[in-house]
């Protein structure tokens, strides 16, 4: 099994980031070959300072690096590094509809909160996102949901080359993991916890310090009832709730029965300690990792040649199939 994801360049990791999608990215390692990039050239299509994409890349990496991926274990490196990421895209634009592309939600919303300029890069962005996973013929892509309709159109760009130049690419299956995307604003419980469309203090960092996490889930909203037990008018407690489940790996209903009579005031100081006792390994492999950029460069290097490896082969065989280059010589 094959798995690949990137990665949007951001050191402002959350918890529902960290639940529902880089404690899959871990898992991967021992499930499959697993490949991961961090996306500099997705992070271009909207406005940006250069000096922080640089640096973005670094926190993303050792946020990643310290959560538990291991450079022996995956290829973890940097999109741009890649140059095969690129090229690809430029070749699967020819069986890329423009239509679809147009119909693209994320774009439409993307483009609106644009003030200077809708760049023809946030157009193409969802093709640049199906040649990272196209070029290493992956089969399975954690996404959160909201990138579901990059992946029916990824998979549409594969079968139409498949169909018009030859059995060349593998179509990949999306894997939407279902805990983490419940993880909520710790202050609007009937949102999704998130860096740009939510609250400061509803929104646990993973990079937080201990004070900060803490505060943060014992001032969580909650109901004016005693119980706790999730149920639709219990938006915040059901939230802590799963929260709670996540980090210890348990049911929900476990978390129910063990704090059944139990005030809210315990049960948050009990989810606000399990979520700091499972972030800070992550925040202190972070710190130590980010000191050390040559190092992080290295890593990062070292898993572009891993990967350019893979994506070469592949961008060898496309080329072919289109009539673009030279005939490859037969060995
Ligand atoms: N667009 C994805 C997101 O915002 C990031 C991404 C870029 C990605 N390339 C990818 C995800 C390839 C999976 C596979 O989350």
């Amino acid at each position: 099994m094959r798995i690949f994801s990137g990665i949007q360049p951001t050191g402002r990791k959350h918890l529902g980031n960290y639940i529902g999608a880089i404690t899959q990215y871990v898992a991967g390692q021992h499930r499959g070959e697993a490949i991961y990039c961090v996306v500099d050239l997705h992070a271009t299509t909207v406005a940006y300072e250069p000096d922080i994409l640089r640096e973005s890349v670094y926190d993303t990496a050792a946020t990643l690096l310290g959560a538990g991926l291991e450079p022996d274990r995956c290829i973890f490196f940097r999109q741009s590094d890649v140059h095969e990421h690129t090229e690809l895209t430029w070749l699967l634009s020819s069986v890329t509809a423009f239509g679809d592309l147009n119909r693209m939600t994320q774009f439409k919303d993307k483009s609106s909160a644009q003030r200077e300029l809708v760049s023809a890069g946030l157009f193409f962005y969802p093709v640049l996102m199906a040649a990272d996973v196209l070029a290493y013929r992956a089969q399975e892509v954690p996404v959160g949901e909201d990138q579901r309709q990059h992946l029916e159109l990824m998979r549409d760009i594969a079968e139409r080359f498949n169909a018009r130049f030859g059995q060349t690419l593998v179509v990949p299956e999306a894997r939407i993991p279902e805990v983490g995307a419940r993880i909520m604003d710790l202050q609007f419980p009937d949102r999704k916890m998130s860096t740009t469309g939510g609250s400061p203090q509803g929104t646990v960092y993973v990079l937080d310090e201990p004070p900060a996490v803490s505060k943060k889930i014992r001032s969580a909203v909650t109901d004016s009832g005693t119980e706790v037990v999730r149920a639709p008018d219990k938006a915040g407690i059901s939230n802590l709730i799963e929260i709670l489940a996540a980090v210890r790996g348990t049911a929900p209903e476990e978390i129910e029965r063990e704090f059944d009579g139990e005030g809210y005031g315990a049960f948050k100081q009990a989810v606000a300690d399990a979520v700091v006792t499972y972030l800070s390994p992550v925040r202190e492999r972070y710190a130590q990792l980010r000191a050390d950029e040559p190092k992080l460069e290295q890593v990062l290097e070292e898993g572009a040649a891993k990967a350019r490896e893979v994506a070469s082969g592949t961008l060898a065989d496309v080329r072919e199939a289109m009539g673009v280059g030279p005939v490859r010589p037969r060995q």
